[in-house]
């Protein structure tokens, strides 16, 4: 494998099970490479398997078949407690809803994170801050999310996903409960976090006016890529 490349998913397929035998094929034969340091946009219609693509990228769910190399081993055929601690140690989610805790303020619902994966308390306040201020959100650290508007929301929901610093980051439809010119600060964001912290990121998207902010857009329909 290319020294490079961070993920690497070959021939994949994910057919579901719909009841009196039937089959639905959502993924057919998807191959997908993402280079470290880069912002990869996975584009297509409601329905064209973005979602199912990025769940088996990022370990949540696994193919009919195929493989997902990632960290040197294929990911697919590792126990369950290590594509566990995989997605706990070495990835991070960031969701279309926010999911912050209301009654936390921004710094707290980062350093809540970090104290459920077990960082010690000296450390989870290093990087909790470190996060936010990643995230432009330095001055507003004590806010609750309530005092926020959705595009600083998702930029804290942003942080506690980073905070552990990540190898690797998946983010599906972040932009979607977000207006236009905000949904656009986010993937520029996430752009700076790539230039200038070399991180890796994997975004879905219906949004076209996102994609030129890219380094690499995959296009998917029904199921199978169609263009990169
Ligand atoms: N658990 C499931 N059981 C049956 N079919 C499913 C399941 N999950 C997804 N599908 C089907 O797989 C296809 C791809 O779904 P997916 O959610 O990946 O699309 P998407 O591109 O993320 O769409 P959206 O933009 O609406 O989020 C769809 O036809 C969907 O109905
Ligand atoms: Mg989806």
């Amino acid at each position: 494998m290319d020294k490079n490349i961070i993920l690497e998913a070959k021939g994949i397929v994910r057919e579901f099970e719909i009841g009196g035998g039937a089959v639905v094929r959502a993924l057919n034969n998807v191959d997908v490479e993402i280079e470290k340091g880069t912002l990869t946009i996975l584009r297509g219609r409601s329905g064209s398997g973005k979602t199912t693509l990025i769940n088996i990228l990022g370990a949540l769910d696994k193919p009919t078949k195929g493989s997902v190399v990632f960290g040197g081993s294929d990911i697919v055929k590792l126990s369950e407690k290590k594509r566990d601690d995989i997605r706990r140690y070495k990835m991070a989610f960031v969701f279309q809803s926010v999911a912050l805790i209301s009654s936390m303020s921004a710094y707290e619902n980062v350093e809540f994170g970090l104290r459920l994966a077990k960082f010690p308390p000296n450390e989870r306040e290093s990087r909790a801050k470190e996060a936010l201020e990643q995230v432009g959100l330095g001055k507003r650290m004590h806010h609750r999310p309530g005092e926020m508007s959705g595009g600083e929301q998702q930029r804290v929901a942003i942080a506690r996903a980073i905070a552990h610093r990540p190898e690797i980051v998946f983010a599906d439809e972040p932009t979607a409960e977000l207006d236009t010119a905000t949904g656009l600060h986010v993937v520029k964001l996430f752009k700076e976090l790539v230039s200038e912290q070399n991180m890796t990121i994997i975004m879905t998207t219906h949004d076209p006016s996102m994609i030129d902010i890219a380094d690499k857009v995959y296009t998917l329909e029904d199921g199978e890529i169609v263009g990169q």
